[in-house]
């Protein structure tokens, strides 16, 4: 396999994207040096926040407290001695410092430098994002459904939160490796095939497949009502495992077709997932011998009727007896946590990887502490890797209860996604009945899966979340829409100054002025639209999208209560070309930023 190396030039910084800083680590930085300085001490963090309201001013350093504390001095006296080393060091970025509270110190940015700032970035769009001074190799593990069937609503959340994160984590210079660890390998798949062998003489099996669902339904009936059909299905487990060419055959084109179902979904999702991403369950099947082979040499392996355990003493059940982790079954079989514990080997070892992130339902968090401990405790990962299960929590129907048909049906996913499109369709031929009837289906193909996605990354993905159309659809509130639309306004707003000079020297050639001062509205517009690299570091730190998704959201907010306050038509030049400039640089945040959680946006809606 070809693996590009670490020390390969990073596409995003090739572009010319800005390895800088953010302005939050510029102040931490330059804080904590004048920190260390003051206290004599190595490890000091002056804990720079964005200031939680507008009096407190742009940033506050909230660590000076802590740090008192530790040297056993006045954390106000401390404060002021900070300050008075802060001033004297004369930081182009900082205006001035205050001393609120027990010692808060609240920080406020020169507004000169974030011109700068906005200048740099209207002449190179790439440097709105900064990338970050260590890039590490990062494997992302999403979207993996199982093939047996076709992917249903349980596979949305994981396959928009992992394709986000791996956006985000690209976009930050990192190496993304995605992993779709799509289940291809267990028992299901012998009644499949045992079915398909058997419906072939009179069916076209691709015919058969075209509904997968109904195909693993009615493969289901026979097994459960025929146990002669069961005991071939059994039977054609082990042959399929052992190799046996005809059973592979029939798999290989059970799968295949599967992976088509499977991708037409990514598509429509505008997913970046492709074949080049399938790493399936079978990829382990020749390393799960030997996976058994070495936790019996580091001694780690219990028989326990028949099967073969791994108990680690942090794992207990109800009334403490101990919990196992099954990694051959008596039958000789494998279990889903073996072939884990073989994709921790193969990220670390093989992949060298620097964390390991899988995108995952909550429900299997006990499975992956498991997975985690015991390829810890067998070495299977190495000490430099770092492995973390991205949980989510369950969609829900307005019911509460886990989303369903009407029916009770699991939704197929690609159908959910058909509807969203259908209803965005109704929603756009209503609000602009004058449009072309394709134009009204093509935004009305990307309002509708941009809403399904945002409204997921807008929550906190470690709860449960009801999925509701008429929220996710609406034009007012945290939505996909209504971003949209507040990036499509901009966009028009900026298309209808092009008949003026000065306009269009602001559009090929922005500059923000400094001929005059800025308004709090254009000011806080400014620092906004800036702040965006910080939301997209926390993000690939935390992996919670919500980061960028909220702030995406506030940006929106004070654009618009900027574009009340400050018009732009018959202003005087450097008021006009001020405004516009902002109006670029929200523009290019608004953007930038729904790319990042997967959504494409729109110059007209
Ligand atoms: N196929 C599994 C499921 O549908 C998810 C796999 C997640 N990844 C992993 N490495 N276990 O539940």
């Amino acid at each position: 396999m070809q693996m590009s190396t670490k020390t390969e030039t990073n596409p995003v910084a090739a572009k010319g994207a800005n390895s800088g800083a953010t302005i939050k680590t510029l102040l931490n930085d330059f804080i904590a040096a004048e920190l260390q300085a003051l206290t004599g001490l190595e490890d000091v963090n002056p804990n720079v926040i964005t200031a939680s309201k507008p009096e407190f001013g742009d940033y506050q350093a909230n660590g000076v407290m802590g740090l008192a504390k530790r040297v056993g001095s006045n954390p106000r006296e401390l404060g002021a001695a900070l300050i008075a080393r802060l001033e004297a060091a004369n930081n182009p970025l900082i205006d001035h410092y205050e001393l609120a509270g027990p010692g808060f110190v609240n920080i406020y940015l020169a507004s000169e430098a974030l011109r700068e700032r906005a200048n740099a970035i209207l002449n190179n769009p790439a440097a709105l994002i900064n990338t970050t001074h260590t890039p590490q190799r990062i494997v992302v593990d999403y979207s993996s459904p199982n093939l047996a069937k076709e992917m249903h609503v349980g596979h949305l959340r994981g396959t928009i939160i992992g394709d986000c994160l791996a956006r985000v984590l690209e976009r930050q210079g990192h190496e993304v490796i995605r992993q779709n660890h799509v289940g291809d390998w267990g028992t299901q798949f012998g009644m499949l095939i045992t079915f398909m062998r058997e419906s072939e003489a009179d069916t076209n099996p691709l015919t058969a497949l075209a509904d997968l669902e109904g195909f693993y339904r009615a493969a289901k009936e026979r097994f459960d009502a025929d146990a002669e059909f069961a005991a071939r299905a059994r039977e054609a487990v082990v042959r399929l495992q052992s190799g046996d060419p005809a059973y592979l055959t029939a798999w290989q084109s059970f799968i295949d077709t599967s992976l088509s179902h499977c991708q037409a979904v990514y598509d429509k999702l505008n997913v970046t997932l492709s074949h080049a991403d399938l790493k399936p369950e079978s990829f382990y099947n020749p390393q799960l011998q030997q996976i058994v082979e070495r936790l019996q040499q580091a001694d780690l392996l219990t028989d326990s009727d028949g099967a073969r355990c791994v108990f680690l003493e942090q794992f207990v059940g109800k009334d403490d007896s101990p919990l196992p982790v099954i990694i051959q079954k008596s039958d000789g079989g494998f279990l889903y946590a073996t072939t884990d514990l073989a994709a921790v080997d193969y990220r670390s070892h093989d992949l060298k990887a620097d964390r390991s992130l899988y995108v995952v339902d909550a429900r299997q968090s006990l499975h992956f502490q498991q997975v985690f401990a015991v390829a810890a405790a067998a070495g299977f990962s190495t000490e430099g890797i770092s492995l973390e299960h991205v949980s989510y929590g369950t969609m829900m129907g307005s019911d509460g209860k886990p989303f369903k048909t009407r029916s009770g049906d699991t939704v197929k996913l690609v159908e959910l996604l058909d509807e969203a499109i259908a209803r965005a369709f109704t929603l756009v031929s209503d609000k602009n009945p004058e449009l072309e009837e394709q134009q009204r289906r093509d935004i009305a193909s990307s309002v509708g899966i941009a809403a399904v996605k945002y409204a997921d990354l807008s929550k906190n993905r470690t709860s449960d979340y009801v999925f509701d159309w008429s929220s996710m659809l609406s034009f007012e509130g945290n939505t996909a829409p209504y971003l949209m639309y507040a990036y499509a306004r901009i966009k028009s707003l900026l298309a209808k100054q092009t008949d003026t000079a000065i306009s269009d020297d602001a559009q090929t050639n922005p500059r923000i002025p400094d001929t005059f001062a800025l308004s709090s509205e254009e000011r806080a517009l400014l620092l906004k639209s800036l702040q965006i690299a910080e939301a997209v570091q926390a993000v690939s730190q935390d992996c919670y999208p919500n980061t960028l998704s909220n702030y995406l959201y506030e940006l929106a907010g004070v654009f618009m209560r900027f574009y009340e306050a400050c018009p732009i038509q018959g202003t005087e030049a450097g008021v006009r070309a001020t405004r516009l400039g902002l109006c670029l640089l929200a523009a290019e945040s608004l953007k930038q930023g729904l790319e990042l959680l997967g959504i494409d946006t729109l110059e007209r809606m």
